[in-house]
Formats: structure tokens, C-alpha cells, sequence
């Protein structure tokens, strides 16, 4: 390798590129001086990133003399409390309209450093800089930005498009396991719903992928952002389609909520894929065969996909009603036909799905 690839996303709004490659990092810089000349630049990072990182930042932004912010890692740091802290230090040093602020780090860096580019001086620019799999593939794409509150998660926050990403493959080298795997539950579920090709690839190239073999994650990578790119492109028209994201998530919110959050996003999800490939055979939709497919290749990634848990169904179906993306308290599905393909109707990706059939799928061993 050596080439970076270049996807555009394209909005009615703001397009912007995304980079992806093994040395991106030196191009910043450059992206920076040719876009954002004289701008002052800010850089929000967490404090692992900070540590095992600020050498190579140092190096490849010194021309630019950046202001590096750094933050207690974690998501019980993705408060407005955060937001206004690093506010703050912007205002203290005097940071005007003229910043370009950089979200060096994994989602919970970027939708918090996106919420305050969102609103400082009325919006500033920002460019992402993701550095786990989760964020190189689903936070730092499509704009969302957000905090959480004792209310619920990313429940305040805005759109605020990026002026670019860079993905640097090499961050991935010192990502823990788990965190890897948390990306690679985003991966599959994207696979699972658009892409039968990703899918099969993935199944036969997982011992590869574990092994971070590089042109196997680029490839993965990059598919996962075109896959993507193509949703919320074609949402903008075509409103719902965004909802394909959703597969694995109405249960995987649900059973997140319902541990209090002491599991990780990307193993409620793969919980969530399983009970929903479950659901779309239990209602007819999809075979048996392509439900075990899935569960294997779940198996493959040691993502977790029995509910083994004590878990009470009804208190599970409680929490999806008051979801926020239910309608009329009734929760809704997205629901296969096949590896690769969803259910549409009328314009619809979601259906509502009775009691018994959601209560069957969770209870049902996989
Ligand atoms: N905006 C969106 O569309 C969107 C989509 C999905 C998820 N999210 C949000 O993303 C957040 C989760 O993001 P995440 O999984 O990246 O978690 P995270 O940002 O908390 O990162 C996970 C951990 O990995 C560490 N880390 C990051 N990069 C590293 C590296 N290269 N090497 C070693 N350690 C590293 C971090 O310090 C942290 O401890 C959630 O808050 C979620 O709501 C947003
Ligand atoms: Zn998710």
C-alpha cells in the first residue's frame, strides 16, 4: 500500500472526503495549510490516545502549532459538562471563528469534539481523526454528534459535517482486543443487511482480519464506508432508508439500557443481530441456513450472541417501547430476506412485530 483511497461523500448540505490509508496523518497537515490557511488549530483528543500518541502528533502538526486538549477517556465523560470544560480552554485561549478544531480519537472524542465544534462561535470547522474501528467505519461518517445525559445516551446533540476524515490503518496496531472486536459487531451488522459479498468475505478472510492483516482491513474498511456512504446519500431523498443501520439495534439498545451499560455497544449488537435474524426466520423472511451463517461468523469474532443472561423478556420489550425511534410504543424490526438483503414495503424498512414472536426469538436457544 502506500496510495491513500479517497471516498467523497456527497450532501446537499456539505460533501466532504474521507481518506483512508497507512500514512494519512502526514497529509493533515497539508489538507490544513491548502484549506484552512492562517486558521488556529485545536486538537481534542483522550488521554490513552494522548499518551501512547501526542510523539507522532507533535511530528507530523508542528508546523501548524496545535492546541492539544486532552480528556479523561470514556463514555461517562461524553457530558455537557466535558463540552463546556473544553469550551473553556478554547475561550481562555482566545480561540475565535478562525479554528479548525481535529477529533483525534475513537466516537465517544468524536461526537463530543463534533458537538462543540457544532456550536462554538456559532460552528467551526472540524476534521475527524478517528483511531478505533468503531469510529473508522460508523461515529466519524454521516455527522452525528452528541452527548449523554442521566436521561439517556446521545440525547443532545447536532449535525455538524466534517470538513474531512482520515483513517490511519496504523492506530489500529495498538487498539485493544475488545475494542476491535466492538468495531468488527458495526462491520458484520452493515455486511449482514447490504452486502452478501462483504459477508462472505469476511467469513473467509477472518483469520486474516483478526491478525490485522493490512489489505484485508482496508478492504473491509473501506467496503463498510461505501456502504454507508450509499445509506445516507440516498436517505437525504428517500427518507428511512438510514433505518437499514438500525438492524441489530432495536434489541441491542434495549439489552445495553437493561445492563446498565456495563456492556460494551458492539456486544449488545451482535446479542441484538442474533435475536433479529431470529425474528426474520420466525416470521418467514429468512432461512434457516443464512441464521446460522450469521451466528457462525459471530462465533468467529468471539461476539456474543446467546442470551444466556437471567434476562426477564418482558422488562427487555418494556425498554424497547420507549425507545426513541418506536412509534406509537410499539417497537419496530429490520427485517432480512436473505444475507445481504432487507425487508421494504411501501417505503418502509422497519416493521412492527407481534409480543410473542419478540419474546420466542430471545428466548429461543441459538
Ligand atoms: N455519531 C455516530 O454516528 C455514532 C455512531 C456509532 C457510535 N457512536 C458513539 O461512539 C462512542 C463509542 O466509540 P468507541 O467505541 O470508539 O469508544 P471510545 O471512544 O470510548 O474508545 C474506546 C477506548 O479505546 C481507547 N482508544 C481509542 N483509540 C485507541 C487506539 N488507537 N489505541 C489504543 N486505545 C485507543 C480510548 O481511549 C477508549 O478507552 C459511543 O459514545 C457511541 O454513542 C456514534
Ligand atoms: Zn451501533
Amino acid at each position: 500500500m502506500g496510495e491513500e483511497i479517497r471516498i467523497e461523500i456527497e450532501s446537499k448540505n456539505k460533501g466532504y472526503p474521507i481518506f483512508i490509508g497507512n500514512s494519512t496523518s502526514a497529509l493533515i497537515q497539508k489538507f490544513i495549510e491548502e484549506n484552512h490557511k492562517n486558521k488556529k488549530v485545536g486538537i481534542i483528543t483522550d488521554d490513552n490516545i494522548k499518551s501512547l500518541y501526542e510523539n507522532t502528533i507533535s511530528k507530523s502538526l508542528n508546523h501548524l502549532s496545535p492546541y492539544l486538549i486532552s480528556i479523561p477517556a470514556g463514555e461517562k465523560n461524553k457530558t455537557r459538562e466535558t463540552k463546556e470544560r473544553i469550551e473553556d480552554m478554547l475561550l481562555e485561549k482566545k480561540y475565535s471563528r478562525d479554528t479548525i478544531i481535529i477529533a483525534f480519537g475513537g466516537g465517544v472524542i468524536g461526537d463530543l469534539t463534533g458537538f462543540v465544534a457544532s456550536t462554538y462561535n456559532r460552528g467551526i470547522s472540524i476534521i475527524h481523526v478517528p483511531t478505533t474501528l468503531l469510529a473508522m467505519v460508523d461515529s466519524s461518517i454521516g455527522g452525528k454528534t452528541g452527548v449523554d445525559t442521566k436521561y439517556g445516551k446521545n440525547l443532545i446533540g447536532t449535525i455538524h459535517q466534517p470538513d474531512a476524515v482520515f483513517i490511519d490503518l496504523n492506530f489500529l496496531n495498538s487498539l485493544p482486543k475488545e475494542e476491535f472486536l466492538n468495531g468488527m459487531s458495526e462491520i458484520i451488522k452493515i455486511a449482514i443487511t447490504s452486502d452478501k459479498e462483504l459477508f462472505e468475505f469476511i467469513e473467509k478472510n477472518s483469520k486474516e482480519i483478526l491478525e490485522k492483516e493490512e489489505n484485508t482491513l482496508l478492504y473491509i474498511i473501506k467496503r463498510s464506508i461505501e456502504l454507508k456512504k450509499e445509506i445516507i446519500e440516498r436517505d437525504e431523498e428517500e427518507s428511512g432508508l438510514r433505518q437499514t443501520l438500525n438492524f441489530g439495534h432495536t434489541f441491542g439498545h434495549a439489552f445495553e439500557n437493561y445492563s446498565e451499560y456495563k456492556i460494551k455497544h458492539g456486544f449488545c449488537i451482535s446479542r441484538g443481530i442474533a435475536v433479529e435474524s431470529k425474528i426474520s426466520v420466525l416470521t418467514e423472511n429468512l432461512k434457516r441456513e443464512e441464521e446460522k451463517r450469521i451466528v457462525s461468523l459471530l462465533d468467529k469474532f468471539s461476539l456474543p450472541n446467546k442470551i444466556n443472561e437471567d434476562i426477564n423478556p418482558n422488562k427487555i420489550i418494556d425498554i424497547m417501547k420507549v425507545d426513541k425511534k418506536t412509534r406509537n410504543q410499539k417497537p419496530r424490526f429490520v427485517i432480512l430476506k436473505e444475507i445481504g438483503r432487507i425487508k421494504t414495503k411501501n417505503k418502509d424498512f422497519s416493521f412492527e412485530i407481534k409480543e410473542d414472536i419478540i419474546k420466542k426469538a430471545i428466548e429461543t436457544p441459538k
